[in-house]
């Protein structure tokens, strides 16, 4: 009887290999058919469809700012360049800067401001923008302590109308 014993542990060996292969069966076709049922990876999933929804919601601000900022810079909320024409004459500015347009400024202690309204920085402190301009305009010094362009007493009011004006200026 030894001979039937033993094929009845061999027999009910390859039951029970077969038996764990089905489960394993089971739960691997279970898997494939839902991916998602899994909490863990499904949560992981949802995160990372949400974080790359927020980073394309935020890319194009961050990627492509120059056209409507140039365009927003063009803006100078009550300026009047033809008023900040007349303030750049009358306060001299040509004397340092070559500024066109203005008669007389040919001056070249400072950059001329051909083109200004494409540079991206105010005397390479500032954002070029109509706020930091106008401040720059009223107190150079108070941006760049070390600036040769002095504070003239130039008025808010006034410092727009000169942004304005700027803000006209293309070219190279
Ligand atoms: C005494 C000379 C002097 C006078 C007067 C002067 N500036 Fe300047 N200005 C400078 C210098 C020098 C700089 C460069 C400043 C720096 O980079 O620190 C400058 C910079 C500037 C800038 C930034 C230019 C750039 O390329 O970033 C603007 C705009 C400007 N001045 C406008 C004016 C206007 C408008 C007036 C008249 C209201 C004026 N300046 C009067 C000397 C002068």
């Amino acid at each position: 009887m030894e001979g039937a014993q033993k094929a009845g542990r061999i027999l009910a060996t390859v039951l029970g290999g077969l038996a764990i292969l089905a489960v394993c069966g089971v739960v691997a076709a279970w898997a494939v058919a839902r991916p998602d049922a899994d909490p863990v990876t499904a949560a992981f999933e949802r995160a990372a469809a949400r974080v790359s929804a927020l980073v394309d919601s935020v890319l194009p601000e961050r990627v492509a700012p120059a056209p409507d900022w140039t365009e927003q810079a063009m803006v100078v909320a009550d300026g009047d360049p033809r008023k900040g024409a007349a303030l750049i004459d009358r306060y001299g500015c040509g004397a340092c800067h070559t500024i066109p347009g203005i008669t007389r400024a040919q001056g070249r202690v400072g950059p001329g401001l051909t083109g200004f309204r494409d540079q991206a920085y105010v005397a390479g402190v500032l954002p070029n923008r109509p706020g930091p301009l106008v401040d720059w305009l009223q107190s150079p010094p108070r941006h760049s302590p070390q600036t040769a362009m002095p504070d003239m007493g130039i008025s808010e009011a006034q410092a727009e109308h000169i942004a304005a004006y700027l803000y006209t200026l293309e070219g190279r």
